[in-house]
């Protein structure tokens, strides 16, 4: 009789590939492993997907994400200004539903009845993927190896791997937990876990050292349009290329690195280290726009829809009701958000030194204090009156009750 079927999301590293053969052996299942190309550092996925199969996997697919993950994921992501706890820019909450979603997809087309990840259970990662499968397939049925398995260590698990005749990956473990795709890269573990340790130097790889960056400042022009960036110093060019572009021009400057603590989901709080050079710069410059385009009740209201945004991606929700509500809110106030950012990255820095925009709702001729002023300041008097109203009754009554100097 045919085995059921399980689509795993494998990464070509231990876990997941011992992942293969755990559940061959202990679930009697076929494995189909896929894996999620989103624009993360790799010595080549022919040998990842080679590796699979070496291992056991009836299939190995490689799937291309990355243009669906900036068109989808990285546009409502950058609507949102999206920063978890104000910081940290979510780049592997953006990943995991967009892998789930391609899971789930393979797991139809397949008839494979389980999807299976890689995650530990400490982690916010589980709780993505899981949440958003469940949102896409509440039939499917989830399994956890590393979270069922008792291989507590590294070890165990190479242990586990030669007794079951799993060639270990040639690949050196990093001393850290890292993960990464076109949009930055998170850096966990090892020296990390104390919060008094400087990060190591060897964690960065797509920013210098603020210190060692150039001694003069660097000016890059970059042009939104509709909110998304399409022009980086005058030439055109995808959001994709945008991110790439601006990924060099502000990691050889030294600005894109965070250093924080972060409250996870699951209750732990974590020191976590992120490099995204250029999404920080791209987030800046789009805020800054929007400080011009955007109407001010708009751009007033919108932060409360963007921490809760990004609190929901960061949770998991990326496929729930509110999520989805939030983007119709986000997507209608970016119509607008078109025009020219001018950005000075200096050792580290990145500040936003100009703004233009045909969509500019700054009016000079009502802001000036020189010639030609259209504000007609007449109408003030009539707007303080009425304004300070409530004020003024409430200071007469307190003064009436003597209670009031
Ligand atoms: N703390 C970050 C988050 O929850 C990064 C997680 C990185 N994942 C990893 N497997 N190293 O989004």
């Amino acid at each position: 009789m045919a085995k059921d079927k399980c689509v795993l999301a494998y990464s070509g590293g231990l876990d997941t590939s011992v992942c293969i053969k755990w559940l061959m052996d202990e679930k009697d299942l076929d494995v189909i492993a896929v894996v999620g190309e989103v624009g993360q550092e790799h010595q080549g996925l022919e040998q990842i997907r080679d590796r699979a199969l070496k291992v056991g996997a009836v299939e190995c697919r490689i799937v291309d994400m990355r243009e669906e993950f900036v068109n989808e994921y990285c546009t409502k992501a950058l609507a949102a200004n999206a920063k978890y706890e104000n910081k940290y820019p979510l780049l592997s909450a953006l990943s995991r539903p967009i892998i789930s979603k391609h899971l789930v997809d393979i797991a139809h087309e397949t008839g494979a009845k389980y999807i299976a990840h890689g995650c530990t259970g400490k982690g916010n990662d589980q709780v993505r993927f899981e949440t958003s499968i469940a949102a896409l397939d509440p039939t499917i049925k989830i399994i956890a190896p590393v979270r069922e398995w008792d291989l507590y260590t590294r070890e165990d698990e190479m242990d586990w791997a030669a007794a079951h005749g799993v060639e270990v990956p040639a690949t050196k473990k990093s001393p850290y937990s890292i993960d990464d795709n076109l949009w930055g890269r998170a850096i966990e573990c090892g020296v990390l876990e104390d919060p008094w340790n400087l990060p190591p130097a060897d964690i960065w790889t797509s920013t210098v050292n603020p210190e060692d960056a150039p001694d003069t400042p660097e000016i890059v022009e970059l042009e939104f349009e509709g909110g998304i960036p399409c022009a980086v110093n005058g030439e055109k060019m995808t959001y994709h290329e945008a991110i790439l572009k601006m990924n060099e021009i502000a990691g050889r400057n030294g600005f894109g690195r965070l250093d924080m603590i972060e409250n996870r989901l699951i209750g732990v709080k974590s020191r976590e280290c992120y490099e995204l050079p250029g999404p920080l710069a791209i987030i800046k410059a789009h805020q800054a726009l929007e400080y011009m385009c955007l109407e001010r009740e708009v751009l007033h209201y919108k932060p409360t829809i963007e921490q809760a945004w990004a609190t929901a991606v960061y949770n998991g929700q990326w496929f729930s009701p509110l999520k989805i509500a939030f983007d119709a809110f986000l997507e209608s106030t970016q119509t607008c958000v078109t025009g020219t950012v001018r950005l000075k990255f200096y050792k580290g820095n990145c500040d936003v030194t100009g703004l233009k925009s045909p969509f500019s709702l700054y009016d000079e001729s009502l802001a000036t204090y020189g010639e030609g002023d259209t504000f007609d300041r007449n109408t003030a008097k009539g707007f303080i009156d009425c304004y300070d109203l409530p004020v003024k009754v409430w200071a007469t009554n307190r003064r009436q009750q003597g209670l009031s100097e």
